[in-house]
């Protein structure tokens, strides 16, 4: 069984059910309330269930400054994305510290939790993007989410009483308590995690297995939150694993399970949170290869696996599996990376994702090299029904 600790010790659980689920709910409806929308709705979500664990709550101003500044909460625990909550300045002045609030969906007015507040405070957003994203370049996509909320936060410990209802592959939701017991069961001691927002190429399988050969497992954790809208949507995604695993992958040493939280673009930030919560839901290992939740020219190729260098092996408590980038060889015959190929770039085949995603939206496979035929197929046939992709 797996014996990873989670992260900061206790794995987090902040969802209340039962009796007492319905006596807050009533009392929550009578109480001054904060509208969140479906990216708040889901850090609400992984923070009750655990997935955040050591966070009880959205950042209060003693942490949101440390994790900027630092990279670790106030006392020191390795945390490097502020999970925050923003609300409306004139909101902000109505409300006061030690006060307890309702909060509600902004589409479907559901009471999806309460906080209690225990910080109020301002932030300068241009200095947190350069900080988290390295740049405040408003063409980045998480900068301009970042730019786009309240630059007032709420800080304070939380409360779930109504969880998300996923509308799609509910079957591959699973929250940390219960990756944590599965693994376990299949006495998987060794169980790596793998992030990604794309389908899985041939570059991803290749560094997937290569980490599958020294684990008992692979945990496929495809993130399906909010995604940029040119990024292939997780639903079309889904079908493409699911059908990658059946053909091409040992069903007894892999699994597969959403990561329902929004993708933040923050590259080498971004790299470490994913380690920290994939450890959360059980995982010993996580794999980081090239540009690691990246996007345009913003980080180097190797920044996000440079970043962990800062932190000694106990305090990240998972360990990291880097991999260089990887292609195929065509006269190596095989998948391979500058570790293990001695031939020139020419006989290198890579895509870029523009690249790919023309070829698929105008009907064509990308060669078997890079994408195997089963899942360009899914995704030739799930582009086509898409509008904008
Ligand atoms: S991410 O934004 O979720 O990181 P993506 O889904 O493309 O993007 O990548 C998932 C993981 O595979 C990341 O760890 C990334 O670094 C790695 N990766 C993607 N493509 C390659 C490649 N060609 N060679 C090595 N690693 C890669």
């Amino acid at each position: 069984m797996t014996t990873i600790q989670p992260h900061g010790g206790e794995l987090i659980n902040r969802v209340v059910i039962g009796d007492e689920r319905e006596r807050l709910l009533g009392q929550a409806k009578s109480l001054p309330s904060i509208r969140i929308n479906t990216w708040t709705i889901s850090d609400l979500d992984l923070i009750g269930v655990g997935a955040f664990s050591p966070l009880k709550g959205f950042m209060n101003e003693a942490d949101y400054r440390s994790v900027v500044d630092q990279m670790r909460l106030a006392d020191g625990t390795v945390w490097s994305i502020p999970i925050t909550l923003a609300i409306d300045e004139v909101q902000a002045a109505q409300l006061t510290i030690g006060q307890k609030v309702a909060l509600i969906g902004d589409q479907d007015g559901l009471i999806y939790g309460t906080i209690d507040i225990n910080s109020l405070y301002t932030v300068d957003q241009s200095y947190e993007a350069v900080k988290v994203f390295k740049t405040d370049d408003n063409a980045h996509p998480g900068v301009q989410k970042l730019l786009e909320r309240s630059n007032t936060y709420v800080g304070g410990e939380i409360i779930v009483l109504n969880r998300p209802q996923p509308e799609k592959f509910r079957e591959f939701y699973y929250d940390p308590v219960e990756t944590r017991r599965i693994f376990a069961e299949k006495g998987w001691r060794t169980v790596v995690g793998f992030q990604t927002r794309n389908p899985v190429h041939r570059a991803h399988e290749y560094i997937q297995k290569s980490a599958m050969e020294i684990v008992d497992a692979l945990f496929l954790n495809p993130l399906v939150g909010e995604t940029k809208s040119d990024d292939v949507p997780a639903d079309i995604r889904m079908r493409s694993y699911v059908a990658l695993l059946a053909n091409y992958y040992p069903a007894d040493r892999t699994f597969l399970g959403v990561f329902p939280a929004a993708m933040r673009y923050a590259g080498p930030r971004e790299a470490i949170f994913h380690a920290m919560v994939r450890k959360n839901f059980g995982c010993t290992h996580f794999i980081v290869g090239r540009d690691h939740a990246g996007v345009g020219d913003y980080y180097g190729t190797y920044e996000a696996q440079e970043i962990f260098s800062n932190f000694k092996q106990e305090e990240l408590g998972i360990t990291l599996l880097f991999f260089e980038h990887s292609f195929f060889c065509t006269t190596c015959g095989n998948m391979a990376s500058s570790k293990t190929c001695p031939h020139p770039k020419e006989d290198h085949l890579t895509l870029s994702g523009t690249k790919v995603r023309a070829l698929l939206r105008d009907g064509v496979c990308p060669p078997p090299e890079f994408t195997r035929p089963a899942v360009a197929e899914i995704l030739i046939e799930g582009m086509a029904s898409q509008v904008t992709i």
